[in-house]
Order: C-alpha cells, then structure tokens, then sequence
C-alpha cells in the first residue's frame, strides 16, 4: 500500500491523524470492542473503563486510512465522561463532523461508533454476568439501567449499515 494523499483531507481531520487523541493500548480495559470495513481492510480496537457508568478513559488502536484514524479520534474525545447511555447513542453523524470527514469517507464514522458500541456491549455483557452471579446468591432483581443500555447498544449494532464484527481482536 502506497503513501495516502492526504492533500484532500481537512485541516480537522489531519489535525486528527497526526495528533490522534487517546490512541494506544489501555491496560485492564471494563470493555473491548472492534470493528472491520471489509472492503478496505480498516479494523478498529477500542478500549474502555467505566467508573460510576461513565466512559472514564478510552484508548483506540486502528489500522487504517487517515480518515479512519481522525474517526476513531474524534469519537474517543465525544465518547470521554460520557454516560453509557448516553455513548451508546453517539451518532456517527456527530463523529464524522468533528473527524472533518469527506463525504466520501462518512463510513469511518460508522466504523469508530461501532467499535464503541460493541466495547459498551462487552462492558454491559460483562457486568450481567458478575451481577447475575450476586443476584442468584442474593434473590435480587438486574439493574434495570443495564438492561436498558443492553438494548440501546443492540439497536444500534442491528442497524443496517453496521460494520463487520470482530470479537475482542487485538491487533
Ligand atoms: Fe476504511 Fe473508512 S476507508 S473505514
């Protein structure tokens, strides 16, 4: 693969590719998500930590065109202290405007809010099953709000336009 021209590009989004915010590993991560655009090879890794249901830090590692990067960047400084309710219904729209996406590459968008909804799925998955533990020991009922966002983040995952779905990969 030859050097990307990045002449066609927008200051923001190149802003982005060459400083990208919260990229790297993040270690003893509450969630992992991914995602893959078939059709470039682009795939996406985003790392979360939850304190207090918010996105307490996010770290992104991408393989990908600038656009994919300056997406998954942009998303990681929407999704930050965000409440998971709230980042499971972050539109790419918003993403992609604060990314400076060509029209052309909007699917980066799709592909950064993706790897976060499926980083949330991951959390949310994770802490059913510790609580679902306690509750059969204790006879109490899940927390409604998780099950809530459970849902939101299918919603999401099932629209049509969703990216192809990876388990967890590292890169
Ligand atoms: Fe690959 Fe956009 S060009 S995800």
């Amino acid at each position: 693969m030859g050097k990307p021209d990045l002449s066609r590009y927008s200051v923001k989004l190149l802003d982005h590719y060459r400083h990208p915010r919260n990229a790297g590993p993040l270690a003893e991560a509450d969630g992992v998500g991914s995602a893959a655009q078939t059709g470039c090879g682009d795939l996406l890794v985003v790392r979360i930590r939850v304190r207090d249901e918010k996105i307490s830090q996010i770290r992104f590692e991408c393989t990908g065109c600038p656009a994919a990067v300056a997406a998954a960047s942009a998303m990681t400084e929407a999704a930050l202290g965000l409440g998971l309710d709230e980042a499971a219904e972050l539109p790419d729209t918003v993403v992609g405007e604060a990314a400076g996406l060509p029209q052309d590459e909007w699917h980066c968008a799709t592909l950064a809010c993706d790897a976060l909804h499926n980083a949330i799925m991951d959390h949310v998955t994770r802490e059913i099953d510790r609580l679902s533990r306690a509750t059969r020991r204790s006879g109490t009922k899940l927390p409604t709000k998780l099950l809530d966002i459970t849902s939101q983040c299918l919603t999401m995952l099932l629209k049509p336009n969703f990216s192809a779905w990876l388990p967890a990969a590292t890169l």
